[in-house]
């Protein structure tokens, strides 16, 4: 007993390695999860410490930096600097991997402003996956030794596969946020790298016939994580494991879900700055005028009445961004509705939707790029957010929709399913209702489900109780924090 009190109040090093955190650079939910879980590990006493590559975005935006070590690695042009400093707002140590060659360039993290991946991302995240094991075996000269090193996504896949048969080394762990991106890359590419030649063969890091950087993590990790239990199961199956079932259901018992939190400072609605008005579950007022401020900046009809249908995301398959537009072209014809879209992504999808806006004019407005400001006022401003995604990891703006009184409309999959209960007769008495789910991503599903929506938005008693519902629910990052706090525990 007193054994294991001591053990649950020990503190620990844990260093979190990403390539993208929310406020520094971000591109989707990993950024969120990035800049929000280090710091709640923090509150909960950890010395959890953040490393990122140094894009220059996120070197301006990180302020006061210091260099702490210079890294020279074989086969890589000039050094790597470590650059030492805060995730700005937080308290988290931050370091930056200052290599120019690879990180000091225009775009996004991983494409070229055509669109097209960078031709050097093996070279690119091979070296922060050196840089990351660097720091994991305390080998940087920072006198810190991390107890865990937790990795994400295939970026940082490589790290695990570096230590992995290297003495003293940390306890590992590997999150999925998205099995569909595995950092796959030719033959070829993998000898330029100058790796160990083992690590190319079926049962490490092979796939295919090409490197897969993400099997780094899936192989070499002591522990794998993803972000809902539901995911979790699925990916163990063919139609979501994307060839890497077989690996996943061989490592189902190191294999776990633990929901995303999300940051309930940045996503109020009672102080979001964002917004044209503040309001709270016990004064609901400011809620049309945000709705009046999106419908104007969209350029749609400046009608409270009129229900507001909205979508936020990255505009690809797998957000099911064609079943939105399909589905919406039906329903404009049906009922006296709007659309307001906010994303980018596959020019094919955002042509689809100017169009839809085109034929649409006053009832669809769309946005096409990346906009914060926005993203919050349309999360206040809509009667219901669609998200009826082919698959989701997690997904963060269903959440966002319940806490901001915006009932979300989504297909039943991994943190979709975890978080959504469908409206019911049922559901409603038990006061679990807060949105409405269809189990396949059919446009037919998703015409029927939204109708019944729209119907509940009429229904007074429908309508309230799922807003009290999900503005009432409890998705702060602390809970998820300690979920992850209990697994390093487990497996030191
Ligand atoms: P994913 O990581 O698969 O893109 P998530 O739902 O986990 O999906 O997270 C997406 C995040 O990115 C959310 O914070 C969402 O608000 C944000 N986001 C996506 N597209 C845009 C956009 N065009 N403008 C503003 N925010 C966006
Ligand atoms: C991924 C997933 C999304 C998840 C996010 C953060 O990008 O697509 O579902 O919420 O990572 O974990």
């Amino acid at each position: 007993m007193i054994q294991i009190k001591e053990y649950k109040n020990q503190f620990m090093n844990i260093l979190f390695a990403s390539s993208e955190a929310h406020p520094l650079i971000k591109t989707g939910g990993l950024a969120d999860v990035s800049g929000s879980l280090p710091p709640a590990l923090r509150q909960l006493r950890q010395d959890c410490r953040l490393i990122l590559p140094g894009y220059p975005v996120a070197i301006e935006k990180a302020g006061d930096l210091k260099v702490v070590a210079e890294l020279e690695f074989p086969g890589y042009s000039g050094p790597a600097r470590i650059l030492e400093g805060l995730l700005p707002g937080t308290r988290v140590p931050l370091y930056l991997v200052d290599a120019p060659l690879y990180f000091n360039r225009a775009g996004d993290p991983y494409r070229a402003s055509n669109g097209h991946d960078w031709q050097d991302n093996h070279q690119r995240f091979a070296l922060f996956s050196l840089a990351i094991a660097s720091l994991a075996m305390d080998q940087a000269g920072l006198d810190w030794k991390p107890d865990i090193l937790h990795c994400n996504d295939w970026q940082t896949g490589l790290a695990p596969a570096l230590i992995h048969d290297r003495h003293d080394r940390p306890v590992s762990i590997f999150t999925i946020h998205n099995l569909a991106y595995q950092g796959l890359f030719p033959l070829h590419a993998f000898h330029e790298l100058s790796l160990p030649q083992h690590l190319w063969a079926p049962h490490y890091m092979e796939f295919h016939g090409h490197f897969s950087f993400i099997k780094g993590g899936l192989v070499f990790a002591d522990h794998i994580t993803t972000v809902s239990k539901t995911y979790a199961e699925e990916i163990r199956s063919q139609e979501y494991g994307y060839g890497l079932e077989g690996l996943l259901e061989y490592r189902k018992d190191n294999l776990s879900g633990i929901l995303n939190g999300i940051d309930t400072r940045t996503w109020n609605p009672e102080k979001d700055k964002y917004l044209e008005a503040n309001y709270s579950l016990d004064d609901l007022g400011g809620k049309q005028q945000n709705k009046l401020a999106i419908q104007r900046a969209m350029g749609l009809q400046e009608n409270a009445d009129i229900p507001l249908v909205s979508h936020i995301g990255r505009m690809v398959e797998q957000k099911g961004v064609d079943l939105i537009l399909h589905a919406m072209r039906t329903l404009l014809e049906r009922r006296s509705i709007q659309l307001a879209m906010l994303g980018s992504g596959e020019k094919h999808f955002e042509q689809h939707a100017l169009q839809l806006q085109a034929d649409y004019p006053g009832s669809v407005g769309v946005h096409i790029g990346y906009s914060e400001q926005l993203a919050h006022l349309i999360e206040a401003g809509a009667d219901l957010f669609l998200m009826p995604s082919r698959f989701e990891p997690c997904g963060l703006n269903q959440m966002y929709s319940l806490r901001y009184g915006t009932p979300p409309v989504v297909r039943r999959t991994g943190g979709l399913a975890d978080t959504i209960v469908d409206t019911t007769p049922e559901t409603l008495a038990a006061g679990r209702a807060n949105g409405f789910s269809f189990d396949l991503p059919h446009v037919d599903e998703l015409i029927a489900c939204t109708e019944r929506a729209l119907d509940c938005l009429t229904d007074k008693n429908c309508h309230d109780s799922l807003i009290y519902n999900g503005m009432s629910q409890d998705f702060s990052w602390e809970r998820s924090a300690r979920e992850y706090l209990d697994l390093y525990r487990q497996l030191m």
